[in-house]
């Protein structure tokens, strides 16, 4: 039976080098099977806007494209996933990204005894510089924009809450080099770890449309 028609969807985890389309295709995908999407990335910008001590920690880090520490990352998302709204599975966007944080993940899915399908969004460097360059970021909602591809109706104003759209502080082209670096480094060895255990990386072109490339998900997980 199809995963979307039984009462438990599991986790979905969603990789993909920055600006691959990760957090337009989960906040969708999320929608389309009612399980929430868990950003790590979201949850922290959601802390330096609410300026908290983790995310006055995070700032400078963020703003140089460098990862933030496990330790914390994991304390953040472990709170996130014992909502109650989880229980049927989520969507991860961003996490686990380190060595450190998929041993985690790995302790937290088994016991909560999730299927696990994980998939990866691939993207071209030339396309990736243009979508982080384009990209504007309600902060009051998370509604992703795109100057190029997905423009607001009015310049710099979200279309859903109406909330004047800001550039991310790590979408700087400086910062981009780093963010690259910590996924080729960081983060793509650890799809050895699922890999070892069974799991096959789903591969998705994401340089097609968004709406193709969420048809593409939506498919893979309707038949698997
Ligand atoms: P995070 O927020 O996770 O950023 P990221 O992984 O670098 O990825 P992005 O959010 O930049 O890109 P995306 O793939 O979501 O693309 P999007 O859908 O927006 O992390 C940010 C930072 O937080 C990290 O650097 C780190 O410091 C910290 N952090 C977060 N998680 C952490 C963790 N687990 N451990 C340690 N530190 C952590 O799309 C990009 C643009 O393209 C948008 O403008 C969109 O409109 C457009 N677009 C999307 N799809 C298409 C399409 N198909 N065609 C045309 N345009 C498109
Ligand atoms: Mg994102």
């Amino acid at each position: 039976m199809s995963r979307l028609a039984e009462d438990r969807i599991g986790a979905i985890i969603i990789f993909g080098p920055p600006g691959a389309g990760k957090g337009t295709q989960a906040r969708r995908i999320a929608a389309r099977c009612g399980i929430p999407q868990v950003s790590t990335g979201d949850m922290i910008r959601d802390e330096m806007h609410r300026e908290t001590e983790l995310g006055r920690k995070a700032q400078n880090k963020i703003a140089a494209g460098k990862l933030i520490g496990d330790e914390l990352v994991n304390a953040l998302a472990t709170a996130r996933l014992a909502q109650p709204d989880c229980e049927r599975g989520f969507l991860l966007d961003g996490y686990p990204r380190t060595a450190g944080q998929v041993g985690h993940v790995d302790r937290l899915l088994q016991s909560l005894g999730h299927r696990t399908t994980v998939i990866e969004i691939q993207i071209g460097y030339n396309e990736l510089i243009r979508r982080i360059t384009g990209r504007r970021l309600c902060p009051k909602c998370g509604a992703i924009f795109n100057i190029h591809s997905q423009p607001p109706a009015i310049s710099d104003v979200c279309d859903v809450c109406h909330a004047r759209l800001v550039v991310r502080t790590d979408d700087r082209a400086e910062v981009i080099g780093e963010r690259l670096r910590a996924y080729e480094e960081e983060t793509r060895p650890i799809f050895e770890v699922f890999r070892n255990k069974g799991e096959m990386i789903h591969a998705v072109q994401g340089e097609e449309a968004e709406e193709v490339v969420f048809e593409t998900i939506f498919g893979l997980l309707d038949r698997i």
